[in-house]
């Protein structure tokens, strides 16, 4: 195998799906805190006598992340975990909401602060390289109620003040940031990826149905210049520090359905979509298919002069990035987007997906694929930040997991990133989506579980929260220990060599 001596092995999560203290330390709500599943609806109702949208939380629902798997209080056992697999890195994000609580206060929340600082402490202690998500679907809930979120290019000022905080703060003991989660999902989930609320709907029931387009190519320029400010931000800050991009790019990996020029052509526009967000945050400028359509539909963001030079001068370091499955375009089929990517019509050419319900599609090749593209056009280093397949999985009556289903996809992943290096991808790095279980981003559930180490929590909420390390747990150890090459030895057997 031919991953680098010093490539990043390790594991990602989200302080949003796995720390729950929701309001402990002065933390306050953040978007997600009101949903079950980000794919779903918030829970907001409209005030009509305050004008405003408030949190309004539903009886007889069970709100998972509100205490997650107590990470908060329990850290300690679970970094110790990862490092028993040997971890070299370890991806979290920072709740923003814990740092600023509501977000526009000028003092950040020192409790907030010190919970990062220890944490950072001990996965520095612990041999793990912290790589940080400065959102990670978290915007402060006040942000959106009072000010309307992203849509109001106050949220500049707001997050540069977090992002300054943190970068003071933690110099020299975060090398590796990235900026928005999946930021090309605001299309798709306007209030959780974008951060954005209509804070004066037409339609008072549901949060942002009467959006538009051209109110979401706003918001996104508006989060570009953030994007390009924090860049900027951090090389004067920590010049020793590296910041990226990071998107849902399964998506990339979109097929067309047939040689029809239809399927074709709408495949590239499809992936356009995607594109769009590296062209601007990778090579600094907006691209010409964009252009048309904001011409063609009369839908141009208003930009301050300078704000096009800010952008072009501070593009990001490396493209880091989640895969999880592909898709296949037709031109008269329908094609959606969820946390794992996109979703059109069935590939007959796969070999299975993940288990019911979810059903992703598994395609390993997908992921060369994306990585080749990547390179081709935009020749960053790349770092794969969230791989893994969510199972439904109970404890057998001997109190083990065999999740060989799990370390196959995993292997097939794997040997193909291998492929991606030979192709000569610079990969920095492999970050498995989720080491230990979390809560599910998409579905707001348990039951779909990643972890190499599962927790004793349920859909309704019971369960004791403790952690029983998974089969995968050892073999992962074992892959990062031989720095993959026993695969390699796998393979050979599996191949009868
Ligand atoms: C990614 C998100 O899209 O997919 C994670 O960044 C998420 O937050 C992961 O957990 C898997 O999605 P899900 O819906 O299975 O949790």
């Amino acid at each position: 195998m031919e991953f680098k001596k010093d490539f990043l092995w390790g594991g990602a999560v989200a302080a949003n799906q796995l720390e729950g203290a929701y309001l402990e330390d002065g933390k306050q709500l953040n978007v997600t805190d009101v949903m079950v599943g980000i794919a779903n609806q918030p829970d907001l109702a409209w005030n009509r006598e305050t004008g405003k949208w408030q949190a309004a939380f539903k009886q007889d629902k069970v709100y998972l992340s509100h205490e997650g798997i107590d990470f908060y209080h329990r850290y300690k056992e679970d970094l110790q975990l990862m490092a028993g697999m040997g971890f070299k890195a370890f991806r979290t994000s920072i709740s923003w909401a814990r740092i600023f609580p509501k977000g526009d206060e000028t003092e950040p929340n020192e409790k907030g602060l010190k919970f990062y600082d220890d944490l950072f402490d001990e996965m520095i202690r612990l041999g793990m390289e912290p790589v940080i998500t400065l959102s990670h679907y978290e915007t402060p809930l006040y942000l959106l109620t009072e000010y309307g979120g992203w849509l109001n290019e106050k949220l500049i000022g707001f997050w540069m003040n977090y992002v300054r905080v943190v970068f003071n703060r933690y110099k020299g003991k975060v090398k590796y940031y990235m900026t928005f989660n999946e930021i090309n999902n605001i299309f798709r989930m306007p209030f959780a990826a974008g951060g954005l609320l209509k804070i004066d709907p037409k339609d008072t029931g549901r949060p942002n149905a009467d959006l538009s387009d051209q109110e979401i190519y706003q918001a996104a320029h508006y989060i570009f210049v953030a994007n390009a400010r924090t860049v900027e931000a951090c090389h004067q800050i920590d010049p020793n520090a590296k910041i990226g991009c990071m998107l849902s790019l399964s998506s990339l990996a979109t097929y067309p359905y047939s040689c029809n020029p239809d399927d074709v052509m709408g495949t590239l526009q499809f992936q356009r979509k995607q594109k769009l967000f590296l062209d601007v945050m990778v090579k600094g400028a907006y691209p010409g298919y964009v252009k048309r359509i904001w011409k063609e539909k009369n839908m141009e963001p208003v930009m301050k002069p300078g704000d096009l030079d800010l952008i072009k001068n501070n593009t990001v370091d490396y493209i880091a990035f989640s895969y999880y499955r592909s898709a296949v375009y037709k031109s008269d089929g329908s094609i959606t987007v969820d946390t794992g990517g996109a979703a059109g019509i069935e590939n007959p050419y796969l070999e299975g997906c993940s288990p019911a319900p979810w059903r992703w599609p598994i395609d390993p090749k997908g992921i060369r694929y994306v990585c080749n593209l990547l390179n081709d056009e935009y020749g960053l280093p790349l770092f794969i930040v969230e791989n893994g397949i969510g199972l439904d999985e109970n404890l057998d009556p001997d109190g083990k997991i065999a999740d060989d289903f799990r370390k196959k996809y995993v292997k097939d992943h794997l040997v193909q990133i291998n492929e991606a290096v030979k192709d000569g991808c610079d990969i920095m790095g492999y970050l498995y989506w989720g080491p230990i279980d979390v809560v599910s981003a998409g579905t707001g559930e348990m039951r779909k579980r990643y972890g190499f180490v599962y927790v004793d929590r349920f859909n309704d909420g019971t369960g004791t929260l403790k952690r029983v390390r998974k089969n995968s747990y050892d073999w992962y150890k074992q892959v990062i220990e031989t720095n993959g090459d026993c695969l390699d030895s796998e393979m050979e057997m599996l191949h009868g060599k």
